[in-house]
């Protein structure tokens, strides 16, 4: 039975963020050194099975948090996935929350980003091979889809949708900041999902990401300015919840249709100036 496009089976990556260092419940499990020509990716790639779905976890800031979101090798992380076989990526992320009515807990399955970074490296091209693909629906529907019917399955608050901005930190943004990225409509702020949704564009890699809301940044009037301190106290319990969330939506994709809106599988098609070889 062939589940996809290309013909070969899929395989879900998975990329957590803090608090997040491996999947619940997977079998064969060990962990694989992959080189990149675009440098060392954050970590060992884990790589298992699932109830018999190939599975391959990165720990983006690597294991004991070593590596700050400005310092994490996009690239290599990206590549090394797609080395390996990665067919589509689940990202994990701790997210300050933009809006009221999106507390800590909730998890928020972000569909847009606004890339407010401006010290990584954003490309797999460059001189010698332009491209440029398309990002109007950076995030796959699919995937998306088989995430929040998971969150509904097992009681965990999210909601579907959301601009997810992503600043270049290490600080944390200045009210004034806040308020502007507020004014904008974003719903999240994180560090760390761009250039990454980029990337995985790039790579021709489904992209869906789950900012797990930690705080309320500095804006709201009734709680107190993000400090790390608070960032941990919810990272724990979001991280249980975020690891039962991968196992549920990987039976979720199980033995799906792997046809997508997101036109990931064929990014480049139309997105190549030059010719690798001319
Ligand atoms: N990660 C968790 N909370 C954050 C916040 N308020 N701003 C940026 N990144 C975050």
């Amino acid at each position: 039975e062939d589940m996809t496009e290309a013909g070969t089976p899929p395989v879900i990556g998975v990329i957590g963020g803090s608090g997040v260092y491996d999947i619940d419940g997977l079998q064969n499990a060990r962990w694989e050194s992959v080189s990149s020509p675009f440098g060392a990716p954050s970590d060992d790639l884990l790589m298992g099975e699932l109830d018999g779905q190939k599975m391959v976890f990165l720990p983006r800031h690597g294991r004991g948090h070593r590596i700050p979101p400005s310092e994490v090798n996009f690239r290599a992380n990206i590549d090394a996935l797609k080395r390996v076989g990665v067919t589509e990526i689940l990202s994990m992320s701790a997210c300050g929350s933009l809006k009221e009515e999106l507390p800590p807990g909730t998890f928020v399955i972000a569909d847009q980003f606004i890339d407010r970074t401006f010290a990584r490296e954003k490309s797999f091209f460059g001189t010698g091979l332009v491209a440029h693909v398309a990002l109007g629906h950076p995030v796959c529907a699919r995937l998306g889809d088989a995430l929040e019917n998971a969150a509904k399955d097992l009681a965990i608050p999210a909601v579907r949708g959301g601009t997810y901005l992503t600043m270049e930190g290490p600080q944390f943004s200045t009210q004034a900041e806040s308020n502007l990225y507020r004014s904008w409509g974003c719903d999240v702020i994180g560090m760390t999902n761009m250039p990454e949704a980029k990337l995985a564009r790039e790579a021709e890699i489904c992209y869906a990401t789950v900012a797990m809301v930690t705080d309320y940044d500095c804006w709201h009037p009734d709680h107190d300015h993000v400090t790390v301190e608070s960032i941990i106290k919810m990272l724990t319990s979001n991280a249980e919840k975020g690891r039962s969330l991968v196992r549920r939506v990987t039976a979720q994709l199980q033995g799906r249709d792997r046809a997508c809106p997101c036109g990931c599988h064929t990014a480049l098609e139309n997105a190549l100036i030059t010719a690798p070889e001319a």
